[in-house]
């Protein structure tokens, strides 16, 4: 977020639960659930708002693991809400986004969904979060094919953040190893300091949403650029 106000051209909507503590002339926190349809359907012109800009941005990022457990043993509601906020809400925000700006031309637009390397391995104790995260690929994948033939302009990209020092790599380290084999090492890349920073990683996300001509292809991998 910060590294996006450094920018005085920039203009910021945040969505999150919690109350955002960030004030700042050009930010604009919502508090929102976007695990909850009924909410989502209704702010989803604040979310999506109509402005005069040279450039926008929508970042799907907020996520979570959802419980870590083997199927079998999650409560459906659990099931429920991974979809629900890793992949249905994108989507939605993705349909309104090409729907309201599909047509400015004039204008640079882009979407950067966050997926995960998870997305492309399979790993016991995260089956839901996984999947949420592969849909997340092809939804962004099949989108720019769209985004192509309807001549759009939109670009969009999936990309995989690395293994990041934030707070769902603290609940995943609190997993039962019975319900999650690797958990040693997740374990290992925190006790080695082999996590990367928050900030690394935001500065990562800015060098594609500044430089999206540098980029082929859909889905990116922080690591390798
Ligand atoms: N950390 C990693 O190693 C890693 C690796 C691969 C991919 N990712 C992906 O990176 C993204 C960010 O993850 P993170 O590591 O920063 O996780 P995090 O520390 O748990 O932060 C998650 C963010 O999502 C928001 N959020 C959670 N539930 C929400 C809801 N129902 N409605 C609205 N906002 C909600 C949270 O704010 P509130 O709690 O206030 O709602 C918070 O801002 C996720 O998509 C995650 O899957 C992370």
């Amino acid at each position: 977020m910060e590294q996006l106000l450094a920018k005085n051209e920039n203009q910021v909507i945040g969505i999150a639960r919690s109350q955002q503590e960030l004030v700042h002339p050009r930010f604009l926190a919502l508090a929102l659930d976007l695990s909850d349809m009924g909410e989502i359907l209704k702010n989803l012109d604040k979310m999506i708002p109509e402005w005069e800009f040279e450039k926008v941005v929508l970042v799907n990022n907020a996520g979570i693991i959802g419980p870590i457990e083997h199927l079998g043993k999650l409560d459906p509601k659990s099931i429920h809400q991974v979809f629900m906020l890793n992949t249905i809400a994108p989507a939605i925000l993705m349909n309104t986004f090409v729907r309201k700006y599909g047509s400015l031309k004039e204008v640079e637009r882009l979407i950067i969904n966050i997926s995960s390397g998870a997305a492309k391995k399979a790993i016991d104790g995260w089956a839901c979060y996984s999947a949420s995260k592969s849909a997340i690929n092809m939804l962004s994948e099949a989108g720019a094919v769209e985004a192509a033939l309807d001549k759009t302009g939109i670009r969009i990209f999936s990309v995989a953040p690395g293994v990041v020092d934030t707070d769902m790599q603290a609940e995943i380290r609190t997993a039962d190893v019975k319900a999650f084999s690797t958990l040693s090492k997740f374990v290992g890349l925190k006790e080695n300091q082999q996590l990367s920073s928050p900030m690394h990683t935001a500065s990562k996300i800015m060098e594609l949403m500044d430089n999206p001509s540098r980029f082929e292809g859909v889905q990116q991998d922080v690591r390798e650029y």
